[in-house]
């Protein structure tokens, strides 16, 4: 009997765990059965290394049966441009931005990268070629290490060190006992807010893209960490075409252009001082929201 209770007690113990893991298993089982609303088409081909040249025709899209969102919208930029995106919320700037990502498909009008629909290539492709820094980091309970590459084949440690010296990250990385192979909990607990941006710049640029997308935070950091960051970001955009949510004068009026939007549509484009020579819509919303 001794003997017999122990192994017994285990099998109840590991009965339980079972149990749990099986409801867990059938939850990522549904997830994984889930096909994505976007597919590549039957002939899709690999995006080739892009220059970063973008352009949307005529754009037009809506969310389901909803008002249009992006109308008739037209742009153009060369590679290595900096664009700013401006206007209030809801106007369309993230909608823009998913649709370039191709999260989303136009109703009309195409979008070109290098003159290359992105209709027709595979969608990894595509999406490997465009960093984004979202608004809102999400880090995954893992490495740091495994939090950079976001899942994707294995780096070589060199490249993912490089992507983080460029995010200002290596420092705060090296100084953790475990360095890049430090765990950190889910949602980056154990990390503070400046170095969780701070990781997730080192993401976006961590594949080298052409195209980089940022949607500027708007909470504060400390000015310590803000400078970081700040110093990470405009390391990260240099010889990259980059479209910025902007939500910061500096990075707007650093612009190579302003894309001032609403409803959907870009009502004036140009550099900041020319745009406040207008003295229209941007100078207005400008005046509001810097000034005010
Ligand atoms: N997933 C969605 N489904 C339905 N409507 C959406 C969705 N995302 C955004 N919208 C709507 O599209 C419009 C543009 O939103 P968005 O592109 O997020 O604007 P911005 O980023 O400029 O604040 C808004 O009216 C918003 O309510
Ligand atoms: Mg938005």
């Amino acid at each position: 009997m001794a003997l017999l209770l122990h192994p017994i007690d285990l099998v109840t113990q590991h009965y339980n765990e079972f149990k749990q893991a099986e409801a867990s298993v059938e939850r990522i089982f549904e997830l994984m059965a889930i096909a994505p609303s976007m597919q590549d088409k039957a002939d899709a081909v690999e995006l080739p290394t892009v220059t970063g040249k973008v352009e949307f025709q005529q754009v037009s899209f809506a969310y389901a049966d909803n008002q249009p969102v992006i109308q008739d919208l037209c742009l153009r930029t060369y590679p290595g441009e900096v664009v700013a995106l401006v206007g209030s919320s809801g106007a369309g700037k993230t909608t823009l931005m998913n649709l370039l990502l191709r999260f989303y498909q136009p109703h009309d009008g195409q979008i070109l990268i290098d003159g290359v629909d992105i209709r027709d290539v595979k969608i990894t492709s595509l999406r490997h070629q465009i960093g984004v820094v979202p608004q809102d980091t999400t880090l995954f309970s893992g490495t740091i290490a495994q939090n950079i590459t976001y899942g994707r084949p294995a780096l070589d440690p060199e490249a993912i060190q490089l992507a983080a010296k460029i995010a200002n990250a290596h420092d705060f990385i090296s100084q953790f006992s475990q360095g890049y192979q430090t765990w950190v909990g889910e949602r980056g607990a154990t990390l503070s807010g400046g170095q969780r941006q701070r990781v997730a710049i080192a993401r976006a640029v961590v594949f080298n893209p052409r195209i980089l997308i940022l949607d500027e935070a708007t909470s504060a950091l400390d000015s310590e960490s803000e400078a970081l960051v700040q110093e990470a970001l405009e390391r990260a955009m240099q010889n990259r075409t980059v479209f910025i949510i902007a939500h910061r004068l500096s990075t707007v009026r650093r612009a190579d252009t302003i894309l001032f939007l609403e409803k959907g549509r870009i009502l004036e484009s140009g550099t900041h001082p020319e745009l406040l020579e207008k003295r229209g819509r941007y100078a207005s919303f400008y005046t509001q929201q810097f000034e005010g």
